[in-house]
């Protein structure tokens, strides 16, 4: 499997990635399932797609639906798109089951995300977790969050606990998560999230070392943290108290 720059990037200063111009939607619901089907087939070929959980959720959850109207006719392709709030982005479609199939996400599991953005990984981690697992997520920017909420609403997702705020502060009330993903860029860990991950839990995280964001895998046993490093990424920067400096 080619590891892929991911669509993440700072749109107001890193034009890494070519986003297609604002149009009026045009395209229908057929045309949206039938473009669905044929990203799970390439996603599949490409390497980042095997756990059937993970590809019926990403066959279930209508990507457009999360994507504001007049980028919608965008959805399956490979690019970014903005959101509403400060340089919010959707991932690109590969990034969802590049950070799920290497975290493992399963049936049951209780997950915490950081970063909800438009609230697609979200409802993916709803359909993979199940009525057994737990989903919570949080977002930092009130205008991304508002829009992350009503998109939930809107497709009847109303069991997951959304948070507005700082997720590197995790999310203590439920403790402890099975996995957690944090979806921007961060210098280091925060902490506080490795301190809410359960022994034999997973954390998915881009991290900036060396010039580079690198996707990190973290595995938390009762002694040690292992660590590995899955291929470059590409991701708008964590806010809040565990920011990235600007300089
Ligand atoms: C790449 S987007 C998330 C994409 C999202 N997974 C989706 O499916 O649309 C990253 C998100 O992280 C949010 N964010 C940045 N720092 C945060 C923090 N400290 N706590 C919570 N959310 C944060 C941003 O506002 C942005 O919405």
């Amino acid at each position: 499997m080619e590891p892929l720059i991911d669509s993440n990037h700072d749109k107001n200063k890193n034009p890494g990635w070519i986003i297609p111009p604002p149009k009026e939607p045009a395209k229908s619901k057929e045309e949206f399932k039938k473009e669905r089907e044929e990203k799970v087939k390439w996603l599949i070929n490409q390497g980042f797609l095997r756990s059937e959980r993970i590809k019926d959720a990403m066959l279930k959850v209508p990507r457009e639906e999360f994507i504001p109207s007049l980028y919608r006719d965008y959805a399956y392709l490979e690019v970014p798109l903005p959101l509403p709030g400060e340089k919010a982005t959707i991932s690109c479609p590969h990034s969802y089951p590049l950070f799920y199939e290497h975290l493992g996400l399963d049936k049951s599991h209780k997950f915490l995300e950081v970063g909800l953005g438009s609230g697609y990984g979200t409802a993916l981690a709803r359909e993979i977790v199940g009525h057994d697992g737990l989903v919570v997520s949080i977002e930092i920017d009130p205008l991304t969050y508002e829009f992350a909420r009503k998109n939930l609403e809107n497709l009847g997702y109303r069991d997951i606990i959304l948070v507005k705020g700082d997720g590197g502060l995790g999310y203590p009330d439920m403790l402890s998560y099975d996995r957690i993903c944090i979806t921007a860029a961060c210098t280091e860990i925060p902490p506080p999230l490795i301190e809410q991950l359960r022994i034999g839990g997973r954390l998915i995280a881009p991290v900036i070392e060396h010039g580079v964001q690198n996707l990190v895998l973290l595995e938390k046993s009762e002694k040690c943290i292992i660590r590995k490093v899955i291929c470059e990424v590409l991701y708008i920067p964590l806010r809040g108290k565990y920011r990235v400096s600007e300089e």
